[in-house]
Protein backbone atom coordinates (compact mmCIF):
# COMPACT_ATOMS: atom_id res chain seq x y z
CA UNK A 1 0.00 0.00 0.00
CA UNK A 2 1.73 3.82 -1.12
CA UNK A 3 0.63 5.98 0.99
CA UNK A 4 2.62 9.23 1.96
CA UNK A 5 1.14 12.44 1.95
CA UNK A 6 1.74 12.22 -2.14
CA UNK A 7 -1.66 13.29 -4.25
CA UNK A 8 -2.83 10.58 -6.37
CA UNK A 9 -4.48 10.71 -9.81
CA UNK A 10 -6.15 7.75 -11.65
CA UNK A 11 -6.02 8.92 -15.24
CA UNK A 12 -7.83 6.81 -18.06
CA UNK A 13 -5.89 7.09 -21.66
CA UNK A 14 -2.63 7.62 -21.16
CA UNK A 15 -1.56 6.18 -24.19
CA UNK A 16 -3.00 8.90 -25.84
CA UNK A 17 -1.24 11.44 -27.78
CA UNK A 18 -2.57 13.78 -25.67
CA UNK A 19 -3.26 11.84 -22.67
CA UNK A 20 0.18 10.99 -22.16
CA UNK A 21 1.44 14.32 -22.30
CA UNK A 22 -1.29 15.02 -19.49
CA UNK A 23 -0.36 12.25 -17.48
CA UNK A 24 3.58 13.30 -17.61
CA UNK A 25 2.73 16.63 -16.34
CA UNK A 26 0.18 15.33 -13.43
CA UNK A 27 3.43 13.26 -12.34
CA UNK A 28 5.57 16.28 -12.68
CA UNK A 29 2.75 18.54 -10.38
CA UNK A 30 3.77 16.20 -7.76
CA UNK A 31 0.81 13.23 -8.34
CA UNK A 32 1.74 9.38 -7.94
CA UNK A 33 -0.39 8.40 -11.21
CA UNK A 34 -2.27 5.11 -11.66
CA UNK A 35 -3.45 5.07 -15.67
CA UNK A 36 -5.17 2.73 -17.91
CA UNK A 37 -4.27 1.41 -21.58
CA UNK A 38 -6.51 -0.26 -23.38
CA UNK A 39 -4.62 -2.03 -26.74
CA UNK A 40 -1.21 0.20 -26.46
CA UNK A 41 0.50 -1.93 -23.96
CA UNK A 42 3.81 -1.29 -25.48
CA UNK A 43 3.26 2.67 -25.52
CA UNK A 44 1.77 2.20 -21.80
CA UNK A 45 4.93 0.90 -20.69
CA UNK A 46 7.16 3.60 -22.26
CA UNK A 47 4.91 6.20 -20.34
CA UNK A 48 5.26 3.90 -17.37
CA UNK A 49 8.45 4.47 -17.21
CA UNK A 50 8.86 7.88 -17.95
CA UNK A 51 6.28 8.89 -15.27
CA UNK A 52 8.26 6.72 -12.88
CA UNK A 53 11.34 9.09 -13.44
CA UNK A 54 9.12 11.84 -11.94
CA UNK A 55 7.44 9.87 -9.85
CA UNK A 56 8.51 6.26 -8.73
CA UNK A 57 5.16 4.88 -7.31
CA UNK A 58 3.33 5.30 -10.42
CA UNK A 59 1.43 2.34 -11.64
CA UNK A 60 -0.48 1.19 -15.21
CA UNK A 61 -3.09 -1.68 -15.50
CA UNK A 62 -5.29 -2.44 -18.64
CA UNK A 63 -8.82 -1.61 -18.86
CA UNK A 64 -11.32 -1.64 -21.48
CA UNK A 65 -13.48 1.17 -20.23
CA UNK A 66 -16.74 -0.18 -22.41
CA UNK A 67 -16.52 -2.59 -20.10
CA UNK A 68 -18.25 -2.10 -16.78
CA UNK A 69 -16.63 -5.08 -15.09
CA UNK A 70 -13.32 -4.08 -16.14
CA UNK A 71 -13.20 -0.51 -14.58
CA UNK A 72 -14.61 -2.29 -11.79
CA UNK A 73 -11.21 -4.62 -11.56
CA UNK A 74 -9.02 -1.29 -12.72
CA UNK A 75 -10.47 0.40 -9.71
CA UNK A 76 -9.91 -2.81 -7.48
CA UNK A 77 -6.26 -2.90 -8.54
CA UNK A 78 -6.13 0.61 -7.71
CA UNK A 79 -7.50 0.19 -4.03
CA UNK A 80 -5.11 -2.49 -3.46
CA UNK A 81 -1.53 -0.04 -3.89
CA UNK A 82 -3.51 3.23 -3.21
CA UNK A 83 -6.09 4.72 -0.53
CA UNK A 84 -6.15 8.08 -0.99
CA UNK A 85 -7.65 9.37 -4.92
CA UNK A 86 -7.42 13.25 -5.11
CA UNK A 87 -7.88 13.90 -8.98
CA UNK A 88 -9.72 11.39 -11.88
CA UNK A 89 -8.42 12.16 -15.49
CA UNK A 90 -11.19 10.44 -17.69
CA UNK A 91 -9.34 10.79 -20.98
CA UNK A 92 -9.78 7.85 -22.81
CA UNK A 93 -11.64 7.75 -25.92
CA UNK A 94 -12.27 6.64 -29.36
CA UNK A 95 -12.35 8.90 -32.71
CA UNK A 96 -13.08 7.67 -35.69
CA UNK A 97 -15.42 9.23 -39.07
CA UNK A 98 -18.73 7.73 -39.20
CA UNK A 99 -20.98 9.44 -41.85
CA UNK A 100 -24.80 9.25 -40.37
CA UNK A 101 -26.58 7.66 -42.77
CA UNK A 102 -23.83 4.76 -42.51
CA UNK A 103 -23.24 4.41 -38.96
CA UNK A 104 -23.29 0.67 -37.89
CA UNK A 105 -24.57 -0.70 -34.62
CA UNK A 106 -21.06 -1.81 -33.55
CA UNK A 107 -19.70 1.39 -34.27
CA UNK A 108 -22.29 3.44 -32.01
CA UNK A 109 -21.81 1.10 -29.62
CA UNK A 110 -17.83 0.93 -30.23
CA UNK A 111 -17.49 5.00 -29.36
CA UNK A 112 -20.41 5.33 -26.99
CA UNK A 113 -19.38 2.55 -25.09
CA UNK A 114 -16.14 3.86 -25.06
CA UNK A 115 -16.63 7.38 -24.41
CA UNK A 116 -19.83 8.19 -22.70
CA UNK A 117 -20.58 4.40 -20.53
CA UNK A 118 -16.87 4.59 -19.71
CA UNK A 119 -16.48 7.86 -18.58
CA UNK A 120 -19.73 7.44 -16.41
CA UNK A 121 -18.40 4.00 -14.72
CA UNK A 122 -15.35 5.65 -14.09
CA UNK A 123 -16.76 8.72 -12.43
CA UNK A 124 -18.92 6.52 -10.75
CA UNK A 125 -16.22 4.39 -9.30
CA UNK A 126 -14.11 7.35 -8.55
CA UNK A 127 -16.64 8.91 -6.62
CA UNK A 128 -16.95 6.32 -4.69
CA UNK A 129 -13.52 6.61 -3.01
CA UNK A 130 -13.75 10.36 -2.75
CA UNK A 131 -16.57 11.11 -1.53
CA UNK A 132 -15.35 9.22 1.91
CA UNK A 133 -12.44 11.54 2.01
CA UNK A 134 -12.11 14.31 4.25
CA UNK A 135 -9.90 16.74 1.38
CA UNK A 136 -11.14 18.26 -1.60
CA UNK A 137 -10.56 15.45 -5.06
CA UNK A 138 -11.24 16.68 -7.97
CA UNK A 139 -12.51 15.26 -11.56
CA UNK A 140 -11.96 16.47 -14.85
CA UNK A 141 -13.17 14.94 -18.16
CA UNK A 142 -11.65 15.56 -21.63
CA UNK A 143 -14.06 16.26 -23.98
CA UNK A 144 -14.00 18.23 -27.23
CA UNK A 145 -15.55 21.43 -28.44
CA UNK A 146 -16.62 19.45 -31.62
CA UNK A 147 -19.81 18.88 -28.67
CA UNK A 148 -21.20 21.76 -30.18
CA UNK A 149 -20.01 21.94 -33.54
CA UNK A 150 -23.16 19.88 -35.84
CA UNK A 151 -20.73 17.32 -37.74
CA UNK A 152 -22.34 15.71 -39.88
CA UNK A 153 -19.39 12.74 -40.22
CA UNK A 154 -18.77 11.69 -36.22
CA UNK A 155 -22.12 11.57 -35.06
CA UNK A 156 -21.74 9.26 -32.35
CA UNK A 157 -18.26 10.75 -31.28
CA UNK A 158 -19.92 14.44 -30.43
CA UNK A 159 -22.63 12.98 -28.74
CA UNK A 160 -20.83 10.87 -26.27
CA UNK A 161 -18.55 13.97 -25.95
CA UNK A 162 -21.94 16.27 -25.05
CA UNK A 163 -23.13 13.64 -22.60
CA UNK A 164 -20.00 13.19 -20.92
CA UNK A 165 -20.09 17.20 -20.48
CA UNK A 166 -23.87 17.07 -19.73
CA UNK A 167 -22.57 14.39 -16.75
CA UNK A 168 -19.73 17.26 -15.73
CA UNK A 169 -22.28 18.81 -14.64
CA UNK A 170 -24.86 16.45 -12.93
CA UNK A 171 -21.84 15.08 -11.21
CA UNK A 172 -20.38 18.33 -10.22
CA UNK A 173 -24.03 19.06 -8.56
CA UNK A 174 -24.25 16.12 -7.01
CA UNK A 175 -20.60 15.89 -5.55
CA UNK A 176 -20.07 19.46 -4.44
CA UNK A 177 -18.90 20.34 -2.08
CA UNK A 178 -16.29 17.61 -1.56
CA UNK A 179 -15.59 16.99 -5.15
CA UNK A 180 -14.96 19.85 -8.28
CA UNK A 181 -16.17 18.49 -11.48
CA UNK A 182 -14.85 19.76 -14.39
CA UNK A 183 -14.27 19.47 -18.20
CA UNK A 184 -12.05 20.63 -20.71
CA UNK A 185 -13.04 20.88 -24.01
CA UNK A 186 -10.02 20.64 -26.61
CA UNK A 187 -9.88 21.99 -30.61
CA UNK A 188 -7.24 20.60 -32.84
CA UNK A 189 -4.16 19.76 -30.60
CA UNK A 190 -2.61 16.88 -32.95
CA UNK A 191 -3.72 15.97 -36.31
CA UNK A 192 -4.15 12.40 -37.65
CA UNK A 193 -4.99 13.15 -41.36
CA UNK A 194 -6.35 9.23 -41.71
CA UNK A 195 -8.61 10.45 -39.28
CA UNK A 196 -9.96 14.42 -40.07
CA UNK A 197 -12.10 15.60 -42.68
CA UNK A 198 -10.54 18.96 -42.77
CA UNK A 199 -6.66 19.70 -43.96
CA UNK A 200 -4.00 21.35 -41.30
CA UNK A 201 -4.38 24.48 -43.26
CA UNK A 202 -8.38 24.42 -43.70
CA UNK A 203 -8.48 23.82 -39.96
CA UNK A 204 -6.27 26.55 -39.20
CA UNK A 205 -8.50 29.29 -41.41
CA UNK A 206 -10.99 28.26 -38.96
CA UNK A 207 -9.68 29.28 -35.56
CA UNK A 208 -9.31 32.83 -34.74
CA UNK A 209 -5.77 32.33 -32.67
CA UNK A 210 -4.69 31.12 -36.22
CA UNK A 211 -2.59 27.83 -34.88
CA UNK A 212 -3.73 24.32 -33.90
CA UNK A 213 -3.81 23.78 -30.15
CA UNK A 214 -0.96 22.24 -28.14
CA UNK A 215 -0.79 19.81 -25.17
CA UNK A 216 1.00 22.59 -23.75
CA UNK A 217 -2.39 24.81 -23.75
CA UNK A 218 -4.36 21.77 -22.57
CA UNK A 219 -2.27 21.16 -19.58
CA UNK A 220 -2.10 24.87 -18.60
CA UNK A 221 -5.75 24.71 -18.49
CA UNK A 222 -5.56 21.43 -15.35
CA UNK A 223 -2.57 22.93 -14.15
CA UNK A 224 -5.41 26.04 -13.52
CA UNK A 225 -8.36 23.52 -12.24
CA UNK A 226 -5.91 21.90 -9.74
CA UNK A 227 -5.09 25.48 -8.59
CA UNK A 228 -8.48 26.51 -8.55
CA UNK A 229 -11.34 25.67 -5.48
CA UNK A 230 -13.94 27.88 -5.91
CA UNK A 231 -14.88 26.10 -10.17
CA UNK A 232 -17.14 23.31 -10.39
CA UNK A 233 -19.68 22.58 -13.49
CA UNK A 234 -17.80 23.93 -16.02
CA UNK A 235 -16.83 22.90 -19.37
CA UNK A 236 -13.47 24.77 -20.06
CA UNK A 237 -13.10 25.16 -24.27
CA UNK A 238 -9.50 25.16 -25.03
CA UNK A 239 -9.32 26.06 -28.86
CA UNK A 240 -8.25 29.44 -29.92
CA UNK A 241 -11.51 30.62 -30.34
CA UNK A 242 -12.76 27.69 -32.88
CA UNK A 243 -16.33 28.07 -31.03
CA UNK A 244 -16.36 31.71 -32.32
CA UNK A 245 -16.74 30.90 -35.98
N1 LIG B 1 -5.86 15.20 -29.70
C1 LIG B 1 -6.72 16.15 -30.05
O1 LIG B 1 -6.51 16.98 -30.94
C2 LIG B 1 -8.04 16.22 -29.33
C3 LIG B 1 -9.00 17.16 -29.74
C4 LIG B 1 -10.21 17.22 -29.06
C5 LIG B 1 -10.45 16.36 -28.00
N2 LIG B 1 -9.51 15.45 -27.65
C6 LIG B 1 -9.78 14.56 -26.52
O2 LIG B 1 -8.66 14.56 -25.66
C7 LIG B 1 -8.50 13.26 -25.08
C8 LIG B 1 -7.07 12.79 -25.31
O3 LIG B 1 -6.83 12.73 -26.72
P1 LIG B 1 -5.63 11.89 -27.34
O4 LIG B 1 -5.10 12.67 -28.48
O5 LIG B 1 -4.70 11.46 -26.26
O6 LIG B 1 -6.43 10.62 -27.90
P2 LIG B 1 -5.84 9.34 -28.64
O7 LIG B 1 -4.42 9.57 -29.03
O8 LIG B 1 -6.81 8.98 -29.70
O9 LIG B 1 -5.83 8.22 -27.50
C9 LIG B 1 -7.00 7.62 -27.09
C10 LIG B 1 -6.78 6.99 -25.72
O10 LIG B 1 -7.98 6.36 -25.31
C11 LIG B 1 -7.69 5.01 -24.98
N3 LIG B 1 -8.81 4.12 -25.32
C12 LIG B 1 -9.45 4.00 -26.51
N4 LIG B 1 -10.38 3.04 -26.42
C13 LIG B 1 -10.33 2.56 -25.15
C14 LIG B 1 -11.04 1.56 -24.44
N5 LIG B 1 -12.02 0.83 -25.01
N6 LIG B 1 -10.70 1.33 -23.15
C15 LIG B 1 -9.71 2.04 -22.56
N7 LIG B 1 -9.01 3.00 -23.16
C16 LIG B 1 -9.32 3.25 -24.46
C17 LIG B 1 -6.47 4.64 -25.78
O11 LIG B 1 -5.82 3.54 -25.15
P3 LIG B 1 -5.03 2.40 -25.99
O12 LIG B 1 -4.26 3.14 -27.05
O13 LIG B 1 -4.16 1.77 -24.97
O14 LIG B 1 -6.07 1.49 -26.56
C18 LIG B 1 -5.68 5.94 -25.69
O15 LIG B 1 -5.00 6.00 -24.46
C19 LIG B 1 -9.57 12.38 -25.70
O16 LIG B 1 -10.67 12.31 -24.83
C20 LIG B 1 -9.96 13.12 -26.96
O17 LIG B 1 -11.28 12.87 -27.38
C21 LIG B 1 -8.32 15.35 -28.28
Amino acid sequence: MALSGKKVCFMTGATGILGGEIALSVAGQGYTVFFTYNSSEEKAAKTLEKIRWISPESRMVRCDVSKRSAIAGAFAAFRQHFDRLDLLIASASNFYTTPLLDVTEEEWDNLVDTNLKGTFFTMQEAVKIMQKQSFIARIITITDISANLVWRNFAPYTVSKAGIQHLTKIFAKTCAPGILVNSIAPGAVTINPEKEMDSEEEMIKKIPLKRLGDPLDIIKTITFLLESDYITGQVISVDGGRLLQ
